[in-house]
């Protein structure tokens, strides 16, 4: 016999709209506004309603959104840590709410990882460790000493610091290779120009390496080496992370030597997390989006494929 017509306030409540809250930690660099977009446009795709919050690189104003998600009640909570420390109680917050959260690009330190479901974002240890074998190689012809300055990124943030690890862990098979220069510049363009401005008057120019944590400081530091009368790429090789369209342009002009990729595009891997934890299912602890190493060599025909 046929099956009656539910009435359609029935239909309507089976259909429930999932109700993502993600605070973005910011806006901060290229790579950081294409996470954005492909999380807008995933959402949007997968049929979710995503409530989306900017929080400026504040830990504060990202801890205020995930509470108002929580008082909305959302489905899921997901978010990218601007910093590692201090997420405890709002983490527990949700927690008693009966809400769950992911981690989206970035890590955080704490001592009950039951607090979140699953953690999608790049190995950064493992990209510094790409960088440091790319120089290992660059160099290995050159009886050095070798003088590396370093760009670190936002202080206290997972990128920054397991970047810097991993790269040291690596370069520290080369005794006569030392990082003389190191410093926060938040991922900008403008604080790399500033802080690599820094680095040469200090050095006098005697730099040989630079190790931007990203490219966006890889590119304000170009500006500084330019402006100091020296040749990126030729007198300072620089090797970067993130691979964005200008970082690929820069390296097909022999200004960037290496562009370790950071995978911005997490957007439909997070949507499809949201569904499954929706749905009950069980996810993987840790979820790895793939990446590659660029070099000079491959820049000029890659550019062109840049999504980002
Ligand atoms: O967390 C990922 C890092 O944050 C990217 O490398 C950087 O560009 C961004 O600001």
């Amino acid at each position: 016999s046929r099956i009656p017509d539910l009435p359609s306030d029935t239909v309507a409540a089976d259909k429930h709209k999932i109700v993502l809250g993600f605070s973005q930690l910011g806006s901060e660099s290229d790579w950081r506004n294409a996470n954005t977009r492909s999380i807008q446009e995933a959402a949007k795709e997968a049929g979710i309603e995503l409530l989306f919050d900017n929080a400026e690189q504040s830990q504060e104003k990202q801890i205020e959104a995930i509470r108002r998600f929580i008082e909305r009640k959302v489905d899921v909570i997901a978010f990218a840590p601007v910093i590692e420390t201090g997420w405890e109680d709002i983490l527990t917050e949700a927690r008693q709410a009966g809400i769950p959260v992911i981690l989206s690009d970035r890590a955080v330190q704490i001592s009950d990882p039951s607090l979140y479901v699953t953690f999608i974002g790049a190995d950064f240890y493992e990209e510094g460790r790409k960088a440091g074998k790319y120089l290992l190689d660059k160099k290995r012809n050159d009886p050095g000493p070798v003088v590396i300055a370093e760009l670190q990124g936002t202080e206290g943030s997972s990128p920054s610091i397991e970047r810097g690890r991993g790269f040291r862990d690596v370069i520290r098979e080369r005794a006569d290779m030392t990082i003389a220069y190191s410093a926060p510049a938040d991922f900008t363009v403008a604080k790399g120009a500033e802080v690599m401005r820094g680095f040469l008057r200090e050095s006098g120019g005697g730099i040989d390496v630079l190790f931007a944590h990203n490219d966006d400081m890889a590119l304000g530091a170009i500006e500084a080496i330019e402006e100091f009368g020296l040749k990126p790429g030729e007198d300072i090789v620089i090797i970067s992370v993130d691979g964005t369209r200008k970082a690929f342009e820069m390296m097909a002009e022999g200004k960037i030597n290496c562009v370790v990729e950071c995978n911005p595009l997490l957007g439909p891997i997070l949507m499809q997390a949201v569904r499954e934890i929706y749905e009950g299912r069980t996810l993987p602890k840790r979820i790895v989006p793939p990446e590659s190493v660029f070099t000079e060599v491959l820049a000029e025909k890659e550019v062109a494929n840049r999504q980002y």
